[in-house]
């Protein structure tokens, strides 16, 4: 099998975001013998054999409860997990419910998976290869500058961070897609859009760089993850090293599900898929997820991806988005998704999507990135050596939940070490760079 069939021929962290072809994993394990299979199979079936034991010890307090309050209830459930050594946070419980709510045992995940993965980088580079890319949306169709305009007529409450006052901020987007290995554009896979906002005052939330006058927005052509939290990451990045996943999706049908669904193929080019955070933030003091919707740049009507399947060769969306640039500009809608309902809105699962029938969302931006000329080795050199994380923010913007939070220490950790590798400063940008 070969890294054209979607399959990695080593121990990268490929899997780091996407289960890519999922399809592959089978053979993979007859590959690589059963040893590895084993040792991961046990650790799943012994997690599922303390989940059960919690549920019956759950379900004999609350039989000798019956007719106490929510809040009891909830304690009860958090107790009898406790007992059988269960973080995971259950539906209804207080760790689903709409609320931050940080497990015992996370800051020892969070540690485990950047080691993890700091490991699989330098064993992956330790050949002197380079360049080293990023471990995840490896591939970056092109960076973009776009006009990133404040609407006028955003409700008070949400005027917050940079939607305080109606302005516009100069931003470089990169386009990717999910994978953690340049690859085949043909394979499914999810996209990525990455937006960086320039030119913003105040603050940022990273101590290293604080001083830093960016913001960014992170997404994806899906909206929800494919895990829940940083517990349930070890235990697909520990089955993914011994490239079984697979173990991993059989005791979590609900995040195969998800899995799938991001790496379906959605057709069209990458000016004509909505993105999703996935993930929630704060937007002052609520609860927010955020989407961009392509719309058309003279109509504002929305657009919908305009090829089923696609035509072309391997790098086929950088080379639609090349023509598209040299033409025309491309449009997007920017919005917020206030959260309304704690109890089936919840903080600490990016698995669960946030109705829209019931929390819309508000557009509070626009976006318009003009025809232009950006696929240089000047520009895509400047793109591969952003950085983006979700943690360049405002407190304003503060990421919220557990994935966000290993994400903070990932990104930081992991752009560091690929900076280091390829000898290349971090820098954040300034909007007034040029490529002529
Ligand atoms: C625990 C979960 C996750 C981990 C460990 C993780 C890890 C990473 C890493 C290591 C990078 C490369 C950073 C760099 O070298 O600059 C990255 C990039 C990226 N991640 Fe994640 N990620 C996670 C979840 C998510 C989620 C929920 C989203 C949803 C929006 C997401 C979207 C992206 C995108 C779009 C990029 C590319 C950023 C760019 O354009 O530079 N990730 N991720």
């Amino acid at each position: 099998m070969s890294e054209a069939d979607g399959a990695p021929t080593d121990d990268s962290t490929w899997a780091v975001h996407f289960p890519g072809n999922l399809r592959w994993s089978n053979a993979m394990q007859i590959v690589k013998g059963m040893a590895p299979y084993a040792a991961v199979a046990m650790d799943e079936v012994d997690r599922v054999g303390r989940r059960l034991k919690a549920r019956a010890a759950l379900a004999s307090e609350a039989s000798g409860q019956r007719g106490n309050s929510i809040v009891r209830a909830h304690s009860a459930s958090e107790d009898a997990r406790k007992r059988a050594g269960d973080t995971r946070p259950e539906p209804g419980s207080s760790a689903r419910a709409g609320q931050e709510a940080i497990p015992p045992d996370e800051p020892d995940a969070i540690k485990w998976i950047l080691d993890a993965m700091a490991e699989a980088v330098n064993k992956e580079y330790a050949a002197g290869n380079r360049p080293a890319w990023r471990d995840a949306h490896a591939k970056a169709h092109g960076c973009v500058k776009a006009d990133f305009k404040v609407k006028a007529d955003i409700p008070a409450e949400l005027r917050r961070g940079v939607f305080a006052a109606p302005r516009s901020f100069t931003a470089w987007i990169r386009f990717s897609n999910g994978h953690g290995k340049p690859q085949d554009d043909r394979i499914r896979d999810g996209r990525g859009m990455s937006i960086k906002l320039t030119g913003v005052d105040g603050p940022k939330l990273l101590a290293q760089e604080a001083e830093a006058k960016t913001q960014d927005f992170v997404m994806i052509s899906s909206p929800a993850f494919f895990i829940r939290n940083a517990s349930d990451y070890v235990s697909f990045l520990r089955a993914s090293k011994y490239h079984v996943p697979f173990v991993f999706f059989m005791t979590h049908w609900h995040e195969l599900r998800a899995a799938n669904a991001i790496v379906e193929d959605k057709g069209g080019e990458v000016f004509e898929q909505r993105y999703f955070s996935m993930t929630p933030y704060l937007l002052g003091e609520r609860y927010i997820k955020f989407s961009a919707r392509p719309v058309d740049c003279g109509t504002g009507a929305a657009l919908a991806p305009s090829v089923a399947s696609p035509p072309g060769g391997p790098d086929y969306l950088r080379d639609r988005m090349v023509a598209w640039m040299s033409s025309k500009d491309a449009c997007f809608t920017f919005a917020v998704q206030p959260q309304t309902d704690p109890a089936t809105m919840p903080v600490e699962d990016p698995t669960i999507v946030w109705d829209e029938t019931k929390a819309p969302f508000v557009e509070v931006a626009t976006i318009r990135i003009p025809k232009q000329r950006f696929d240089t080795d000047a520009q895509q050199s400047f793109c591969e050596n952003l950085s983006y994380t979700p943690w360049h923010a405002l407190a304003e913007h503060r990421p919220v939940g557990g994935i966000n939070r290993v994400r903070k220490v990932v990104y930081e950790g992991i752009s560091l070490l690929r900076h280091k590798l390829n000898q290349s400063p971090r820098v954040e940008p300034t909007g007034n760079e040029t490529f002529d």
